[in-house]
């Protein structure tokens, strides 16, 4: 096993080698668009790193990773259009560099083309890939229901949170290291712990996401900060402020203040409340947990420690992560 960096420079290069066709323009040039955009590229180096983990050549898994990644662009376009965002890695976003339409169509597009990738295998490892794939793809789509429901819900659990971003985020990380394990042919009971590993990962790497929505850096974090505020999202953050809040914050939480406050108002004042509350810390608890609770699991998976290590040290890296 080698550096992340490693992965990543074998995924930009398959990544421009894409052969993605010119006509109709309109369908294909967002696709480009939002591939050339880049970003961290980390379920794919996950499929990759999981496959030669378990000792099977790296290029064996290029096609799962690339499926993989082309999923996850796609639920990026169309959840930048529910989410109403304007930027995605530093760049406008594909339904306002084109339109909704454009936005819906391509990435329709680009989901068919990721499936496409599993026709590269036989037919019994393209059965498996394809059945976690398609069990996942529904998942990620339940997700994305129950994030957008919850944003006129006043009555989040953190268990309804929790289940929510296992399922918008955590699955597809989970299934990514999977897919590597499946080109592998890992023990099955191998293939169940990665899982694991990676959907607690997943839950941290959400977690964190939040964190950045409101507190990263917006030279480098490359999307709208406070953009969870102005759209109600119902965060960790949020739920945790929510918990400690004073009645007077609580008034001010539940009721959508964007009827009174401008938009930067409104990020100002919910920002406050999180500090005030200790939810920004909670969160960072809950972030470290999760990647704690990830290592336990990976206790269970035969692999060596020294594989192990590297593994510590990806989960160890997303969470200094600034994008
Ligand atoms: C963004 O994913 C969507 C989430 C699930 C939080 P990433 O943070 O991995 O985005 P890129 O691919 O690096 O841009
Ligand atoms: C996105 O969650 C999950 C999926 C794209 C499926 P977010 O809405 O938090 O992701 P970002 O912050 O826009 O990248
Ligand atoms: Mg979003
Ligand atoms: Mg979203
Ligand atoms: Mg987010």
């Amino acid at each position: 096993m080698t550096s992340i960096k490693f992965y990543q420079d074998i995924l930009e290069q398959e990544i421009s080698k894409l052969k993605i066709p010119e006509y109709p323009s309109h369908l294909y040039q967002p696709i480009k668009y939002i591939l050339s955009l880049g970003g961290k590229r980390l379920r794919p180096v996950l499929t990759l790193m999981t496959c030669d983990i378990f000792n099977k050549e790296v290029s064996k898994a290029i096609p799962a990773a690339l499926a993989v990644e082309l999923f996850h662009n796609f639920s990026l376009i169309h959840d930048d259009i529910m989410d109403e965002a304007p930027l995605r890695r530093g760049k406008q976003t594909v339904h306002e560099k084109w339109n909704v339409n454009t936005g819906i169509l391509s990435g329709d597009a680009m989901l068919i083309l990721a499936y496409q990738f599993f026709e590269k295998y036989e037919p019994e490892t393209f059965r498996r890939l394809a059945i976690l794939f398609s069990k996942t793809a529904l998942e990620v789509c339940e997700g994305q229901q129950l994030d957008m429901d919850f944003e006129t819900q006043d009555q989040v659990t953190l268990e309804a949170y929790i289940h929510m971003i296992t399922f918008k985020t955590a699955v597809l990380l989970a299934a990514a290291m999977k897919m590597g394990a499946i080109v592998a042919n890992a023990s099955a009971a191998d293939q169940d712990n990665i899982y694991e590993f990676g959907k607690n990962l997943g839950i941290a790497f959400q977690l964190q996401d939040d964190y950045l929505d409101v507190f990263g850096n917006p030279e480098t974090f490359g999307k709208q900060i406070g953009g969870d505020i102005i759209e109600n999202k119902k965060t960790y953050l949020f739920l945790k402020a929510l918990k400690n809040a004073t009645d007077k914050q609580k008034i001010i939480l539940q009721k959508n203040i964007s009827k009174n406050y401008s938009a930067e108002e409104k990020i100002q004042t919910i920002t406050n409340i999180y500090k005030e509350t200790g939810a920004d810390k909670a969160t960072l608890d809950a972030i470290n947990n999760y990647t704690n609770l990830a290592f336990t699991t990976l206790d269970k998976v035969g692999i060596t420690d020294e594989k192990k290590k590297m593994l510590k040290e990806l989960g160890k890296g997303l969470m200094q992560r600034a994008v």
